[in-house]
């Protein structure tokens, strides 16, 4: 664990989605919990009381199935898949979360038969009789509109899903139903009363259209299999797998069993991608309401990366690992090149192509050429020392205005944005140093204080730059601010005020590049 500011009063609780354990993660998984990432260390970074969940969703029907086609059983399947796949994923990209919860664990199925008790005791449960489509691939009840008939293919002439575009089951059951419709009108006050609440707006706009056609009661428990959470007053039933999840954000934080910690942590911010955003904006704040729970503080819903115009997905077989990309580039380039080059809440596309040119440009010609040159610098005409004197105002200026705008941006979640405005400060710089020719500078003895000062400027603003990276680049930055000789580690430096830095006395060289020279492959 990396040294963390001191805690301060604001409490920053943020949540991934729990992800299914049928497969190995591949991009899509590792895009959520890098933005979730770099949320999490730039608000570790301003001193916020940060805690960081992600984890494992691993009951349900597909899980089942999954597990009974491999010949196995599900528990020993998620296992195995917890281990060799879902916990490395976070190694490989440089995550981290303070909690890792997989809701096969004792904490959470004790606290779900908590939460569920309660709101049968409240009289929020009855009974009932359900049919309908289901999609196991989303694991959700389907209205029409969420199906299309398609016309060719395997499934020629079959309703199918338009998430996983496989076919929907007719599923009728004996269910426990969890009365939905009586929040109709407090969730359309909530997302009237907080804009804020479901970002983006085109994941807001669809939310409250979706409400306003009217809620249903939910079916909360399943009795044609047993892979699941047993309903407490009748253990014929497991609970519905989405409610089983949903509950993971409160039972990782002490709900039912320790409420000073969840006093502490409770309200979340989620991200989620935007195929989940309606269980998070509906259904969870809808539960939590009948709990008497805050609800949560926001829900973002992310856009897809595509494949071929349709989301990567498990199901269909287009996703990348991870490390594909990261034993190329590095866990830094992966990062920085899913925020930087997709709009925060857009869908966008992965190339090979892309990736290379941004890594070249941005990265290695951009920040890290300009790191080893001004360090290069130093040592080459102060033997490593950097000079005392005052700093460029003109630089200064734009070290403030891009810190305030980037941790602005964080906090309007346009992660994008901030690392576009932080790229104004590399570009900055680049200038700075084209425009000073320092090695002409350092050419005649009379333009040595020119010389000191453009030196101690150009220091300054590569050492707000590690201040600023830090949350997205942990690696490269912390070589970074090794080499510039800064105090404590980077992560432990004040982001909100990065501009102010105090500067250091002395550099050494980079050992190596920071953005090494990638061979192609051909
Ligand atoms: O839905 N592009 O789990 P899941 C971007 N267990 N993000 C993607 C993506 C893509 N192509 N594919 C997947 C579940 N994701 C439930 C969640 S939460 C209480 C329970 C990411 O394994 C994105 O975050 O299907 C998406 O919402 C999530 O993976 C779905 O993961
Ligand atoms: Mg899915």
């Amino acid at each position: 664990m990396p040294a963390r500011p001191s805690a301060h009063d604001a409490a920053f609780y943020i949540t991934t989605p729990i992800f299914y354990v049928n497969d190995v993660p591949h991009i899509g998984h590792a895009y959520t919990e890098v933005a979730t990432d770099v949320l999490a260390r730039w608000h570790r970074q301003r001193g916020d009381d940060t805690w960081f969940l992600t984890g494992t969703d691993e009951h349900g029907q597909k899980i089942l199935r999954t597990a009974v086609a491999n010949d196995t059983s599900p528990q020993a399947w998620a296992d195995a898949l917890v281990e060799s796949a879902w916990k490395p994923l976070l190694e490989t990209i440089d995550i981290s979360n303070d909690d890792f919860i997989r809701t096969t664990e004792e904490r959470h199925e004790q606290a779900v038969t908590i939460f569920l008790q309660k709101l049968y005791d409240d009289g929020h449960i009855y009974s009932g009789e359900y049919e309908g489509y289901y999609c196991v691939g989303c694991e959700e009840y389907k209205q029409l509109d969420d199906l299309m008939e398609t016309a060719d293919g395997d499934y020629a002439g079959q309703l199918v899903c338009k998430i996983h575009s496989r076919p929907v089951e007719i599923l009728k059951e004996k269910n426990y139903f969890f009365r939905m419709s009586a929040f109709e009108q407090q969730l359309l006050d909530l997302y009237e009363n907080r804009p804020d609440f479901v970002q983006p707006a085109s994941v807001r706009n669809e939310i409250v259209q979706f409400v306003k056609q009217g809620l249903a009661d939910l079916s909360i428990s399943r009795s044609s299999f047993d892979w699941g959470i047993k309903v407490p007053w009748d253990d014929s039933h497991v609970v519905y797998v989405w409610f089983d999840a949903l509950l993971n954000y409160v039972t990782a934080v002490g709900y039912g069993a320790d409420d000073e910690q969840f006093e502490r942590r409770w309200p979340a911010v989620h991200i989620v991608g935007k195929d989940i955003a309606r269980f998070h904006a509906v259904i969870w704040p809808a539960m939590l309401l009948a709990a008497g729970l805050d609800v949560p503080k926001a829900v973002f819903g992310h856009g897809w990366l595509l494949v071929g115009g349709e989301k990567m997905s498990k199901s269909k077989l287009t996703g990348i690992a991870p490390n594909e990309i990261t034993d190329t580039f590095g866990s830094d380039a992966f990062r920085y090149y899913f925020l930087s080059a997709i709009t925060f809440g857009q869908d966008g596309s992965f190339s090979w192509e892309d990736l290379s040119a941004r890594y070249q440009s941005e990265l290695a010609n951009g920040f890290g050429n300009l790191a080893s040159r001004v360090i290069a610098m130093v040592t080459k005409y102060f033997d490593g020392a950097v000079p005392t004197t005052t700093l460029d105002e003109a630089i200064v200026t734009i070290e403030k205005r891009v810190t305030d705008a980037a941790g602005a941006a964080i906090d309007a979640f346009a992660i994008d944005k901030a690392l576009a405005t932080i790229w104004e400060l590399v570009d900055a710089l680049n200038l700075y140093i084209t425009e000073q020719q320092p090695w002409v500078l350092a050419k005649d003895e009379a333009d040595r204080d020119r010389l000191a000062q453009v030196l101690a400027t150009a220091v300054h603003g590569i050492g707000t730059l590690a201040i600023l990276l830090a949350p997205v680049l942990p690696k490269t930055t912390t070589k970074l601010w090794a080499a510039l000789g800064g105090d404590g580690t980077v992560d432990q430096q004040p982001i909100d005020t990065a501009w102010q830095w105090k500067g250091t006395s002395a550099v050494t060289p980079l050992v190596s590049s920071l953005f090494p020279r990638i061979e192609s492959s051909e």
